[in-house]
């Protein structure tokens, strides 16, 4: 069975190498996976996943590529050579796109789509003309990502009761909007805790400014980790 800690999957959303590197440092006894999003691999480039990859990490690039099928393929093919074991993309570039992107990724790496994002309510859904509810978005593109062969989407909490019910275990899960029992929302608005998470069927969780913008980092993954515990 895997072990809760290798659930967890630390987001690096900080401004530089150094300080992602040093994330790392504090973290790496207990967490082995790391993302790096849009912020840091705007910053740093393919460096710093070189550089977190050396630490034996394994790196989830969250780049969430969304563009037209034979750019998106290039992409992968780069992420594939970076060697990350982790790659987003949307699925609301349709099959093509999806299935150009899954034949050039290489044969290890779990590759995620982004359904609906978090940040997305069903306002925004009517403002670029799609008429049906949030969750029937998300089960939609689930489906066509499973049918053009995705290891499993990004999602919110919320959701991974219904896509367990969709699609059993032949998808994986990683979702984000996390917060233990003790840590600020944030911004965020609806939120689980990671054993809520967990209990509910995901594979990943991602975490980001409650283990992150902690004083004390690698105490507050312990925290997490006893929660998780009993
Ligand atoms: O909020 P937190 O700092 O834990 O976010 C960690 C990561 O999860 C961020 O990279 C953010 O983009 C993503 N996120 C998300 N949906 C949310 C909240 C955060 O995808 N509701």
């Amino acid at each position: 069975m895997t072990k809760a800690a290798d659930k967890i999957i630390v987001a690096l959303d900080v401004a530089t190498k150094k300080k992602a590197l040093e994330l790392v440092e504090q973290l790496r006894g207990e967490i082995s996976f790391f993302k790096i999003g849009l912020q840091l691999y705007t910053a740093e480039g393919p460096e710093i996943v070189r550089a977190v990859l050396a630490t034996g990490a394994k790196v989830w690039l969250d780049l969430k590529l969304y563009d037209i099928p034979n750019t998106v393929a290039r992409a992968v093919e780069s992420a594939s050579t970076l060697g990350v074991q982790m790659l987003t993309i949307h699925l609301s570039g349709g099959s093509a796109m999806i299935r150009a992107a899954t034949a050039a990724r290489a044969s290890d790496m779990l590759f995620l789509g982004v359904t609906v994002l978090t940040s997305v309510t069903e306002q925004t859904l009517r403002e670029i003309g799609i008429t049906d509810g949030v969750e029937d978005q998300v089960l939609r593109l689930a489906k066509l990502g499973v049918d053009a062969g995705i290891d499993g989407v990004v999602a919110s909490p919320h959701e991974i009761k219904s896509l367990r019910r969709e699609f059993g275990d032949r998808i994986k899960i990683a979702v984000q909007g996390i917060r233990p029992s003790w840590a600020e929302p944030d911004d965020q608005k609806r939120f689980m805790t990671p054993r809520e998470a967990i209990q509910a069927g995901t594979d990943y969780i991602g975490i980001g400014r409650p283990i992150t913008g902690n004083a004390q980092p690698h105490e507050a993954v312990a925290r997490i980790l006893e929660e998780l515990s009993y």
